[in-house]
């Protein structure tokens, strides 16, 4: 800390770390001070943008006594080894999703954030969405009963140019397909809402449009058993004719609820939809559902930080939804259920 600021320095400058600068932007006490990226060019634009000072090589940014927290914003299979680095340099860190390319490295995280009193935060910005809070709320205070059923969809549209980076659609850097990229917000958001510890995982991937580009997933079936029974289906491609709202469909006791990009809704018996919650602002754009939720969360997680309370989305947090992904890859090789928890990697 200097004069009472926290230091943040953010380590890869593409597409998302505009979302974090910018969410940066009037939160108290902290301050956006480095931006870094092995594309020198990358992180000069950027700190020109930012006004801050540029770095090409992460390490540094480690080793500065000049920050005190870094966002890891680089392609995942650098998450993990980024992110442990970094606490056990004495740094706060606030990874992007997935929070590791594998279990193993994501229980090594949980492990060293919990030696130094809980460092972590791991981005999971739609659980900031009024709609999906309240969905939570109304299954955990059993407002409609007991939860009987909760199935997810993501179909989106993702096409050969957005995999023609030097990480993207490859196991080695990003670790899976539509599953640890895309879908595992949603998938995060089934498993928070239906609020019980996933017992039991099975399902297939595939590659079913994109297979002349990436040798990653571009399509997902999977079922989730979770405690006491209840039964969890989802289903994710990228392989779509667009990217189409994602929904998240709960069927209680007391009826059933529809969850849609940010909008909630009671599915009445005769088939109409009664509105419960809009979003505080409407998505324009393709891109924008990125950003949405990103300012709730870092400020929630710096309000933690500075007043010295616990994370609320930290690395346990993270874990859920990229513990199910790995046991679904592990399912669909085998042809075998996966329980959990599942130490298989
Ligand atoms: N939360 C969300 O809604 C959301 C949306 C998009 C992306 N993301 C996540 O954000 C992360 C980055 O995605 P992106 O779309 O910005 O990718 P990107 O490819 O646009 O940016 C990644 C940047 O990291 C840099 N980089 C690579 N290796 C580096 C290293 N060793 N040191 C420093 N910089 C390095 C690259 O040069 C690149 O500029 C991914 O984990 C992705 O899943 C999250």
């Amino acid at each position: 800390m200097s004069d009472n600021i926290f230091r943040i320095a953010i380590i890869g400058c593409g597409g998302i770390h505009h979302e974090h600068a910018r969410a940066l932007v009037g939160l108290p006490g902290v301050a956006l001070t480095q931006v870094c990226d092995i594309k020198p060019e990358r992180a000069d634009a950027s700190a020109a943008l930012y006004g801050c000072r540029a770095v090409y090589d992460a390490k540094t940014v480690f080793e500065s006594d000049e920050v005190d927290g870094v966002h890891i914003c680089t392609p995942h299979y650098l998450h993990g080894p980024m992110a442990i680095e970094a606490m056990r340099c004495g740094k706060y860190v606030l990874v992007e999703k997935p929070m590791a390319g594998n279990l193993a490295q994501a229980r090594e995280m949980i492990e060293v954030s919990d030696s130094l009193g809980g460092r972590l935060g791991v981005i999971f910005q739609n659980r900031y969405l009024e709609a999906a809070r309240r969905l939570r709320q109304i299954i955990a205070d059993r407002e409609m009963g007991e939860l009987l059923g909760i199935r997810g969809t993501v179909a989106w549209k993702r096409t050969p140019e957005y995999y023609s980076d030097d990480w993207h659609g490859r196991w080695a850097t990003e670790c899976g397909g539509v599953m640890m990229n895309q879908a595992i917000h949603k998938l995060d958001l089934l498993q928070w809402c239906a609020g019980r510890p996933a017992t039991r995982v099975s399902g297939r991937v595939s590659t079913d449009g994109l297979y002349e580009c990436i040798e990653v997933e571009d399509t997902a079936h999977i079922r989730i058993e979770f405690e006491g029974g209840l039964v969890g289906t989802f289903y994710a491609t990228v392989a779509g004719s667009e990217n189409e709202p994602v929904e998240i469909h709960t069927r209680l006791e007391g009826g059933r609820l529809l969850y849609r990009s940010g909008w909630l809704y009671r599915w009445e018996s005769d088939g109409r939809l009664t509105l419960l919650v809009a979003p505080e602002r409407q998505a324009k754009g393709d891109k924008a559902y990125w950003g949405i939720g990103h300012r709730a969360q870092l400020k929630d997680y710096y309000e933690s930080v500075l007043g010295g309370a616990p994370i609320w989305l930290d690395a346990r947090q993270g874990f859920g939804a990229l513990e199910i992904i790995r046991a679904l890859y592990a399912a669909s090789r085998g042809g075998q259920p996966i329980t959990l928890p599942w130490i298989g990697e």
